[in-house]
């Protein structure tokens, strides 16, 4: 009880090229979004999702999703904003509206459609466990060098104790609220709840939850269809 997901799928899908917005975007004849809203609720923790679509699109995307929902959940959908941070914001203050007792808030973008249901799970079970922010995430497998404006290298962290973060990122309601009514700026909604002081908590992620970005992503994701793995 208490848990929504907020789905920001109003990207426009430049990189990929596919001449829809990305969300919308089939993979063995399912758009991503339907995949990623699947995901959640295969989790059984998730009822209730609230989706940021293409403004273009709010209606086809209330048409698909809708019949998604599970007895006593709902999807809910609204037109999102210019940059993905307005997009959560949007959905995370018409979550707080239409669903006043939400506790736990899940972020989970709809380009990461094959996130694995035990992802999901996880997440939202350290968040019921007390940590007011969890992220999923994967060792780093290249070496990874900084650089100046120039793009000479000025250092190499140590690969041991970097991490690629995935979604869905879990968060206590309160603490994400604040986060967004911060006017501070980050690359992600956990990036934003570290500047205010929060601790963030990590679980294992998957390879499976990557994000679809590229042609080249789409093509893996292809191959994890034919592989039986989604
Ligand atoms: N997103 C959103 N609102 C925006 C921009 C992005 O809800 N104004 C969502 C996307 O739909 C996606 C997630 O945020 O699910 C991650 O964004 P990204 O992968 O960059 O998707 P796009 O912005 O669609 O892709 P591109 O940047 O290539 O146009
Ligand atoms: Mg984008």
């Amino acid at each position: 009880m208490g848990v929504v997901a907020l789905v920001p799928a109003a990207g426009r899908g430049e990189r990929l090229g596919y001449g829809l917005p990305k969300a919308l975007v089939p993979v063995g004849g399912v758009p991503l979004l339907v995949r990623a809203v699947r995901g959640l609720f295969a989790s059984g923790r998730v009822r209730h999702v609230v989706i940021a679509a293409p403004v273009s699109d709010v209606d086809e995307v209330r048409a698909v999703t809708a019949p998604l929902a599970p007895a006593g959940g709902a999807v809910l959908v609204l037109a999102g904003g210019a940059e993905r941070s307005d997009s959560v914001r949007l959905a995370l203050v018409h979550a707080l509206r239409e669903l006043p007792g939400t506790t736990t808030v899940l972020v989970h973008d709809a380009a990461r459609a094959f996130t694995p249901p035990d992802v999901v799970a996880a997440v939202v079970d350290a968040v019921e466990a007390g940590h007011e922010a969890v992220v999923p995430v994967l060792p780093v497998v290249d070496t990874v060098k900084q650089v100046d404006a120039d793009g000479v290298v000025v250092a190499t962290p140590d690969r041991a104790a970097l991490r690629v973060v995935q979604t869905p990122q879990g968060f206590a309601a309160s603490v994400l609220l604040r986060a967004h009514e911060s006017g501070l700026l980050a690359t992600d909604d956990a990036g934003l709840v570290e500047r205010l002081g929060v601790r963030v908590a990590t679980v294992p992620g998957h390879q499976d939850a990557l994000k679809i970005t590229t042609p080249f992503d789409l093509a893996v994701a292809e191959a994890l269809l034919v592989g039986g793995r989604a």
